[in-house]
């Protein structure tokens, strides 16, 4: 086993896998440490919207890093395929902001001014869905807001990344970091490796790093619970979103219905009122599911950071130590954008300085409201 390496990514969810296999496309040496397996742990919870709209509070920097990712996923589907034969289920249809009184669309004004943004009055909605509630007042349609099968796309990203010369550890849990030897040591459960640069990419785990590092920093854990149903009537094929609910149809015929916002939870097992309010939240939305058959449940953590951006980019006293972690509600969505930001740096190539700026671990400091 090769214990001298150029650079060490620490997470196998799809953060570090999608680092991995842009530098690997890059040819830079890099190899990849998973405590258990590839997209085991948050990216396996996800619902897989690539919400560049759906789920933003600003039009700002934020905006622009997220439909650059967006974008990238038009040709990853091929790339992806053509490398690793794994289909990332890329699924059109967009998404149906629903929409209940006219304060409430008076909220999205800045979302409907976009021009990829449609208003639908309920007559328009209940034409495309016609089981769609009786409730609502109209619909914002976000035809680009697709949305992908998540651990296909971080085992996509990390079979590529092998076929392309990366190393994938699994079970390869990294115990401790040391700068050594004009380089970093990493000790993990499977032996001593000497890296030039280390990517901190796992995700709510990423704290303990952080501290060692010197940086006062702790991701927040911020549980969501799911469910998954079946249908025997005509499938949705449009996701349906509600004030960070929402119902996303699969390929398969399933449809993912999500999600809790737990804060501070580490368990993650779901509990009855956690599924009891999703599934309550989507009868608002398509009274029909309540005749559906349940096919599973779930939860997984959303890494929170203090001000609900993640941090991607260098350590501030040391170039080759970096950071990309932190994604919250949209690491599925910015996955491409991450790894091709962390990508550039390390090779020294340039990278938008709005972005630097916006995703620094050494921000000015200020919580979500
Ligand atoms: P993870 O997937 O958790 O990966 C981190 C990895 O690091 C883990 O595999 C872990 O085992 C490994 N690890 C930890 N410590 C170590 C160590 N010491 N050594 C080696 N390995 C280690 N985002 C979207 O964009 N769209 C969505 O629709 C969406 N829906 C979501 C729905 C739910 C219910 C939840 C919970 C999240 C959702 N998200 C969504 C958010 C998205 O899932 C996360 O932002 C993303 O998965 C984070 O990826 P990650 O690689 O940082 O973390
Ligand atoms: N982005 C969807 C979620 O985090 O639940």
């Amino acid at each position: 086993m090769k214990t001298n390496i150029e650079v060490a990514v620490i997470g196998g969810g799809i953060i570090g896998c999608s680092i991995a296999y842009y530098l690997s496309q890059a040819k830079v040496d890099v190899v990849l440490f998973e405590e258990q397996q590839i997209a085991s742990k948050t990216t396996s919870a996800a619902a897989g919207m690539l919400g560049a709209h759906s789920e933003l509070d600003e039009v700002q920097t934020f905006y622009s890093f997220a439909l650059k990712s967006q974008l990238a996923y038009q040709s990853l589907q091929d790339e992806i395929k053509n490398i690793s034969g794994i289909d990332i289920e890329r699924k059109q249809g967009g998404i149906f902001q629903l929409v209940y009184s006219n304060q409430e669309k008076e909220t999205l004004s800045s979302l409907l001014s976009l021009p990829t943004v449609e208003w639908y009055g309920a007559e328009d909605v209940s034409n495309h869905i016609p089981s769609v509630s009786p409730n609502i007042i109209g619909a914002a349609y976000i035809k680009d807001d697709v949305n992908v099968l998540p651990t296909s796309v971080c085992r996509g990203f990390a079979k590529s990344a092998q076929v392309l010369g990366a190393s994938i550890l699994d079970y390869t849990k990294v115990l401790d970091i040391k700068k050594e030897n004009n380089g970093y040591t990493l000790y993990t459960t499977n032996g001593k490796f000497q890296a030039q640069y280390v990517v901190i990419a796992n995700g709510v785990w990423s704290s303990t790093f952080l501290k060692k590092l010197g940086l006062n920093h702790t991701l927040i854990p911020v549980k969501g619970e799911c469910l998954s149903v079946s249908s025997n009537s005509v499938p949705l094929k449009h996701t349906l979103f509600h004030k960070q609910s929402y119902i996303v149809p699969r390929n398969n015929g399933q449809l993912v219905i999500g999600a809790t916002m737990v804060k501070d939870d580490w368990n993650i097992q779901p509990s009855i009122d956690g599924i009891e309010s999703v599934i309550s939240k989507a009868k608002s939305m398509l009274p029909e599911v309540s005749d559906m058959k349940i096919e599973s449940f779930w939860a997984g953590l959303r890494p929170q950071t203090f001000d609900g951006k993640p941090f991607i980019g260098q350590h501030p006293e040391d170039s080759h130590l970096l950071f990309a972690t932190g994604h919250y509600r949209n690491g599925i969505l910015l996955a491409p954008a991450t790894g091709q930001m962390i990508r550039n740096l390390i090779l020294q190539q340039k990278v938008p300085e709005d972005w630097i700026e916006a995703f620094k671990i050494n921000r000015k400091k200020h919580s979500l409201v």
